[in-house]
């Protein structure tokens, strides 16, 4: 049984759900690309909620990336990510909640040694009803910080 919700998470409660889209991604120095995605976010009854991310390629089905991590609110207007991905890196990222609205900017990106560089990351995500958009930008590979994906996921009905 799920428990109720931890009242410290009760302002991100409309981000609980499963979710699906497409989206698009860029950068210099790569292909362009387009893709589908599938996003997860549940809670467990304690103050944040477990985020888990996959990825097609919209046309040729393979897999792409995906990533799993964890929100963090501190107070009702500030908030924590941190995200690890297969590829060797990890993002802990601050940032603000606003209604709907959260902005992150990494504080650290950590990456093996065999992982891309990647220095800086910006994700900005909205809910708005059973809508989510975001947006990422990276520093990477020699590049500064820049557009990297731009996506749209509808609310799966529960
Ligand atoms: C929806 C999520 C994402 C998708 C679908 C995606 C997809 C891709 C694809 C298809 C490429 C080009 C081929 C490749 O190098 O694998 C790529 C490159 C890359 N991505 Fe992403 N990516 C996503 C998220 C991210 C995130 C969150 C980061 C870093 C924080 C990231 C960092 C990179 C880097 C460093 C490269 C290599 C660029 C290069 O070698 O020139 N990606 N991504």
């Amino acid at each position: 049984m799920t428990p109720p919700v931890h009242p410290d998470i009760a302002h991100l409660s409309n981000l609980i759900g499963t979710w699906r889209g497409t989206g698009a991604g860029e950068y210099p120095t790569i292909e362009s690309f387009r893709y589908v995605e599938e996003v997860t976010i549940g809670h467990v009854g304690k103050p944040f909620l477990a985020y888990s991310q996959k990825t097609r390629h919209a046309e040729t089905d393979h897999p792409l990336h995906a990533e799993q991590g964890y929100f963090r609110p501190v107070g009702l207007d500030q908030l924590e990510l941190v995200v690890a991905q297969p590829s060797g890196i990890v993002e802990v990222h601050e940032g603000t909640i606003d209604g709907g609205e959260i902005e992150l900017a990494s504080v650290i990106v950590a990456t093996s040694s065999t992982a891309k560089e990647v220095t800086t990351v910006r994700r900005c995500l909205t809910v708005d009803g059973d809508t989510m958009r975001y947006e990422v930008d990276m520093g990477a590979v020699g590049q500064p910080l820049q557009h990297h994906l731009r996506a749209e996921l509808s609310r799966v009905p529960s």
